[in-house]
């Protein structure tokens, strides 16, 4: 449809980027990206007002959101035409505006397009060797000064690398190198740092891409303090392994992957030092005050799991233990518990426990003649207790106690 329309107004419009090469790859993906020669915006609306949707423009950057009704989104962006102004009585030389567009891009695997106009649907537009580049599984970039104008494309390199199994080239590694030499890493602002972090935890294996980012020692380039040893890499592991199990299972609570994975990465940071890291990732305050207390309420915990005894110990004390925290903090207390029985306990919390919720309120209390107080949270607690503990499953036993 977005082709029939470009021939419409008569404009050559392309799908771009992920998209395109993820078709190339055989791998699904459902973002669209759409580079129009002629003006995105208002390419952006008709198509919008013939398949039924709501445009979101950017004007300064001649790019805008296409949001179908179906939720389906689709990002339109105007390819400009670039004149280049020689000296002398020269005429103005025209290139050809897809070109200019993909030549911006980072990789030859992302800077390929498709022809969708009829007539030309399905041609592939290829100037800087994809295609070669997909058959050999190399991820390169398409000029020498690519990491010097964009240093977040080295954490893209990687991610890329690793989520396709590919091999960063070698005249590609050599320009990372030497970007990494000349410290352009700590010129980088940490939202952009964070930023790239967030997208690597979202990757299915977040582990690959941190060692990668060790080995070539950009942890160690973001912050001193983030350099991997032993004991977070096992932790790191650790920390996969639990997160896919819930992943499998569980669809809520979400768990946000870099709220999990910053523990493990951070893990061993003394408690006055760990500020030295949420400044340098620009976390936000309320970012840092949850993380701060976060990393409090795990130490908490993880003591008082040593005290816990299978058999021995109430699960409404395991409840107590775990109820305040946050999903992201429970896997990383059942990744870093070596006793088998804890994880099964853990795992027990996430799949009944959490959700246990009695079957009395205030009104009832009132209704059996128990005047209105701070007593209430008292006794709604302890009926709270004895029902995950089965002392009072149903309504009837819980009124019981509760005279
Ligand atoms: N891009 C770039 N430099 C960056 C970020 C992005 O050149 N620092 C370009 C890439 O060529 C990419 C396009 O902008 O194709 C869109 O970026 P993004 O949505 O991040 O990339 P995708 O390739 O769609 O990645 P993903 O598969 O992770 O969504």
């Amino acid at each position: 449809e977005a082709g029939e329309l470009g021939a419409e107004i008569g404009w050559e419009v392309y799908a771009v980027g992920g998209f395109v090469r993820d078709i190339l790859l055989g791998r699904p993906n459902l973002d669209l990206d759409l580079v129009v020669e002629g003006d995105g915006i208002t390419f952006a609306k008709r198509f919008a007002a013939k398949l039924g949707g709501r445009v979101k423009a950017h004007s300064k950057f001649k790019t805008a959101v296409v949001i179908l009704d179906d939720g389906q989104r689709v990002d339109v962006a105007t390819a400009r035409l670039e004149y280049y102004e020689y000296p002398a009585a020269l005429p103005t030389v025209e290139l050809s505006s897809i070109k200019m567009d993909l030549y911006r891009r980072d990789f030859t695997v992302n800077a390929l397009a498709l022809r969708i106009n009829p007539g030309r649907y399905g041609q592939l537009v290829d100037f800087f060797g994809a295609e070669r580049d997909i058959r050999n599984r190399t991820i390169r970039v398409l000029h020498s000064l690519s990491f010097v104008e964009d240093p977040t494309r080295i954490l893209r390199a990687i991610r890329f690398e690793r989520r396709f199994d590919f091999q960063i080239g070698g005249q590609t590694m050599r320009l990372i190198k030497n970007a990494l030499g000349l410290k352009l890493f700590s010129k980088l602002s940490g939202t952009r740092v964070m930023h790239e972090l967030q997208s690597i935890m979202n990757e299915g294996d977040p582990l690959a891409c941190l060692l990668r980012m060790q080995e070539l020692g950009i942890m160690e380039a973001i912050h001193p303090l983030l350099s991997l040893d032993r004991e977070r890499i096992q932790i790191l592991t650790e920390l996969v392994k639990v997160h896919n199990w819930y992943k499998l299972l569980y669809l809520d609570p979400a768990v946000v992957p870099w709220k999990l994975y910053i523990l493990g990465m951070t893990a061993g940071i003394k408690r006055d030092e760990i500020g030295q890291v949420t400044g340098r990732l620009h976390f936000t305050q309320k970012e840092e005050r949850d993380f701060l207390h976060l990393r409090d309420m795990i130490g908490e915990a993880l003591m008082k799991l040593m005290g816990w005894k299978e058999g021995h110990s109430r699960l409404s004390r395991l409840y107590k233990i775990l109820h305040p925290i946050p999903v992201e903090g429970i896997l990383f207390l059942m990744a870093r518990s070596r006793k088998e029985y804890i994880r099964r306990n853990i795992s027990q919390y996430l799949a009944r426990l959490q959700y246990v919720d009695i079957e009395v309120n205030g009104k009832d209390l009132k209704n059996i003649g128990i005047e209105p107080g701070p007593i209430y949270t008292t006794i709604l607690d302890r009926l709270m207790t004895a029902k995950i503990d089965g002392r009072a499953e149903t309504r009837h036993d819980q009124l019981n106690l509760a005279k």
